[in-house]
This record gives C-alpha cells, sequence and structure tokens, in this order.
C-alpha cells in the first residue's frame, strides 16, 4: 500500500517519504525508483510530511506510531484494516474502528480514513481506470481541511473521492474492506476489481 501510493504521489509531484521497514535497503531502493523522494526513519517522514500515510499491518500499528515520535498538527491517513492474523474477520469493529483507535493514539493529528477499500494492485497498476470508469475512493474524518486535503489527493491519482462523513465511519469503511477481501480472495473474483458509486 505504502510503495503503491507513494509512487502515484511522487508521480504528481509530491515529495514523498518512505519510512517503516524491518529491511531499510528496501525502503532505499524504493525512494531510489521515484524522483523527489527519501527513505529514512518515522521519526524523520513525519517531521519532513503535512500528510503521513500509516499503512502497516493492524499488528504494527501501536510499534509504528510509537517509532513516529509526537504526530503533532499532521494529517494522517489511516488506510489500515484491522484484520485478524488468519484474515478471517475484523479483529475491531461495530462500536469502534481501527480508524477510531489510530485517532486515540494520536490525539493531536486530523486522521482521515481512506484507501482502504481498494486493493494495493490498483495503486500498482498501470491505470486506475475501469473501462472509462474512475473507482469510487470513500473517506471519512472530523476535520473538514484534512478531508478536503484527503480527497484532492485521492482525486489526482485517478479515484473519486466520495466523503463518508466522520471518523466514526470508519466503523462501515472497514467492513465494506473486508467485502473487498471476501469477494477478491474467497469468491475467487481476484484483486483487480474496485468499487464505483452509480449516482442519479
Ligand atoms: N494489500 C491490500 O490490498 C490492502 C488494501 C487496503 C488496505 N490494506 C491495509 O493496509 C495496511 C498495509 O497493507 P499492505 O498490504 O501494504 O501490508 P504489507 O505489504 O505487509 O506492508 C506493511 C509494511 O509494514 C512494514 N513493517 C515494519 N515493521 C513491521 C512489523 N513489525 N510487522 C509487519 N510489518 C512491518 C513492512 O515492511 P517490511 O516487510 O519491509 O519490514 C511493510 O512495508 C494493512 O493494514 C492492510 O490491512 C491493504
Amino acid at each position: 500500500m505504502g510503495s503503491g501510493l507513494g509512487k502515484l504521489w511522487a508521480q504528481k509531484g509530491h515529495h514523498v517519504f518512505f519510512s517503516f521497514s524491518r529491511d531499510p535497503k528496501k525502503l532505499a531502493a524504493l525512494a531510489e525508483s521515484s524522483p523527489g523522494c527519501r527513505a529514512g526513519t518515522p521519526a524523520e517522514a513525519v517531521a519532513a510530511s503535512e500528510v503521513v500515510l500509516l499503512s502497516t499491518v493492524w499488528a504494527a500499528v501501536e510499534e509504528a506510531l510509537k517509532a513516529a515520535g509526537e504526530i503533532k498538527d499532521k494529517i494522517v491517513i489511516d488506510c489500515t484494516n484491522p484484520l485478524k492474523p488468519d484474515l478471517s474477520g475484523l479483529a475491531v469493529g461495530t462500536t469502534t474502528s481501527a480508524g477510531e483507535e489510530v485517532a486515540k493514539l494520536i490525539p493531536y493529528s486530523r486522521v482521515v480514513k481512506a484507501f482502504n477499500t481498494v486493493f494495493a494492485e490498483i495503486y500498482h497498476s498501470e491505470t486506475r481506470l475501469f473501462g472509462s470508469r474512475r473507482p469510487t475512493m470513500f473517506f471519512c474524518g472530523d476535520d473538514a481541511r484534512a478531508k478536503s486535503t484527503v480527497s484532492a489527493l485521492a482525486n489526482e491519482i485517478g479515484f473519486e473521492p466520495i466523503d463518508a462523513g466522520t471518523l466514526a465511519c470508519a466503523r462501515y469503511l472497514e467492513p465494506l474492506a473486508m467485502l473487498m477481501i471476501q469477494l477478491g480472495h474467497k469468491q475467487g473474483l481476484g484483486t483487480n476489481i474496485a468499487l464505483s458509486l452509480i449516482h442519479r
């Protein structure tokens, strides 16, 4: 998720800082593959950035946030899905969500849930288009300006952004991602699928 999205934003001229790998060489190679990119520690990445993408497996979220130090006055995009280790379901939900739990860990930041309902394969594809249609990118959060920034970041890499509401709506977006996993992995549709909302 991090490498796919980071490369897409780098192509659009953003300065991307790749971080949080157990293999620093992997991060350095990633940074070298796109112009204007860097690699370093989570604390360095956060200090250098206006927007932070949290894209770790659920079990490593606390470790990653701890390694980042104090995250203050940043927009934090949470694309995690709180999957159980065997992928059989969500470890949290209904009365809270990963998005809300992340926000509790970094109370001085503005958390926006986004990018969690789209498979990583789509970010690594040549194009986001399915025929002439852009996939929908649902996002939610409690800060209007942060959501506007995230909406623009989704739009510029080829998605149709749809504001799903407050951060508590992550309670709906995370099960939606679970539906995609069910369709892609259990029902045999594969991961080159995406959601598109129809309006009239
Ligand atoms: N994959 C998808 O299609 C998809 C779609 C939507 C949402 N998501 C969500 O996005 C998040 C990231 O997914 P992903 O597929 O990008 O996962 P991933 O490929 O496993 O990437 C996780 C990253 O965290 C790093 N990491 C550092 N310390 C770690 C540790 N102790 N344990 C595990 N990883 C550690 C890994 O780096 P090293 O391995 O180099 O150490 C890796 O770069 C997850 O919460 C997932 O549910 C995934």
